[in-house]
């Protein structure tokens, strides 16, 4: 194991475990989530930006702030290294002076944030010596597992909800795995497959939602940002199931600086979630520190409907107190509005992705957002993953004889000139 990675601790009573365990949660407490512990000093004597840069665009040029073995090989299929798209005419539709778009959509290999956690996960998978992983989903998780499994080769199960939508179930049958689609909401889907994986029922290796080292992935957030930019945004929103890309990315900057890769004030964290499903935005509107469960109402943001975060809205909470952040939900209307106008930019992203647009609008309407701020907007998952959807929000064009005035007659009507 590699001497920078020291091994995991429990968020919650604070127990250390070594390194090389695959674990899940803590030992001493049922819901004690683990963290990954780093010798940062260590970090810091061998990672500059000059190494960092010579290395290719992907989660892996920051390998020694990675809880995997050092020397050993990554499973990878190119995640990370995603564009951050400076936006405009957003900027000023919202009413910020500096928007940019984080666009974990379209370049990611299976479409979605997802890639840079579980290309850690797999490649612990492997470290361990696993043939078969699994994991809950909402589909984006399942997609990206599936396709990570099949580059390393490993076996697949995939537990989802109804919900899922064809699209993400058709990937992530192409991608060979086996999909289990279960008659309950997400928390219960999930609650299933941790019992059957914790009652000894099966041997697979998990990279769900208790897996301490897929969750380091997401730190990456924070390290291409301030590449990119070379300083941190005032204000980051995120899409928001369980919130840890909220806790991993706040995570990510107090690395930079525990590593004297950067100093600065890091970003207030704003989780956004769909106001049909909301239980992190409710917790911290009652000034709650633990999140309780909700019955979430249907929702077009699928891949964000998780009504029951459990320990992980606790960490999330105190992420947003930390920072200065905010939880904030967003309705249905403001949702595909969003998810229109970020395509109207170029940027083609599937309804849960657009949650953090919609979020700003509501922010600065509200004055949360000050007009002299610089704000990061991650979108998470890519179009094509709910096409089915959009189509029902568009007009199928109709099908022209090829005469020049029945083509300009159309076109003129949808207001070219
Ligand atoms: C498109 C998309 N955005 C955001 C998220 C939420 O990420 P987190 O689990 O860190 O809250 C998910 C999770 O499923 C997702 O699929
Ligand atoms: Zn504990």
């Amino acid at each position: 194991m590699s001497e920078l990675f020291l091994g995991l601790r429990c968020t919650r009573c604070g127990a250390e475990h070594d390194a090389d365990r695959p674990a899940a949660l803590c030992r001493s407490c049922p819901e004690g989530f683990l963290d990954c512990v780093y010798d940062y000093d260590a970090i810091a004597a061998r990672l500059d930006w000059t190494t960092i840069r010579l290395r290719e665009s992907s989660i892996w040029r920051w390998k020694e702030l990675l809880p995997v073995r050092q020397e050993a090989p990554v499973v990878t299929l190119g995640e990370g290294g995603t564009p951050l798209l400076r936006c405009e005419r957003l900027a000023r539709h919202v009413g910020v002076r500096e928007l940019w778009v984080k666009d974990d959509a379209m370049t990611a290999p299976t479409g979605s944030l997802k890639d840079r956690s579980m290309a850690v996960a797999v490649t612990k998978a492997v470290e361990f010596g696993r043939r078969t992983i699994c994991v809950d989903t909402t589909g984006n998780k399942g997609a990206s597992a599936a396709g990570y499994a099949a580059r390393a080769g490993l076996a697949c199960v995939v537990f989802c909800d109804a919900a899922t939508t064809p699209e993400k179930l058709y990937q992530m049958l192409m991608y060979g795995a086996t999909v289990v689609r279960l008659d309950a909401p997400f928390a219960e889907v999930s609650a299933f497959l941790r019992s059957l994986v914790r009652s000894g029922t099966v041997d697979w290796y998990y990279c769900g939602r208790e897996n301490p080292y897929r969750y380091e992935g997401k730190k990456t957030y924070a390290y291409e940002v301030v590449e990119s930019l070379r300083r941190a945004p005032d204000v980051i929103l995120h899409p928001s199931a369980g919130s840890l890309s909220v806790v991993k990315t706040w995570k990510g900057y107090q690395e930079l600086i525990n590593t004297r890769l950067w100093s600065g004030t890091p970003p207030r964290m704003v989780a956004v979630q769909a106001a049909a499903c909301a239980p992190i935005v409710a917790a911290h509107v009652a000034g709650r520190v633990d999140v309780s469960p909700v019955v979430g109402q249907p929702t077009m943001a699928t891949a964000i409907a998780s009504g029951n975060p459990g320990p992980m809205g606790t960490l999330t909470l105190g992420t947003i107190a930390e920072s200065g952040g905010t939880a904030i939900g967003v309705e249905e209307d403001e949702i595909q509005a969003a998810t229109i106008r970020l395509s109207r930019e170029g940027i083609f992203v599937e309804p849960s992705a657009a949650t953090g647009l919609a979020a700003a609008e509501r922010l600065a309407k509200t004055g949360w957002l000050a007009p002299d701020v610089t704000v990061v907007i991650d979108v998470t998952g890519v179009g094509f993953k709910d096409l089915s959807r959009m189509g029902k929000w568009l007009d199928t064009p109709p099908v022209l004889p090829p005469s020049t005035g029945a083509v300009m007659d159309y076109v003129r009507r949808t207001g070219i000139r």
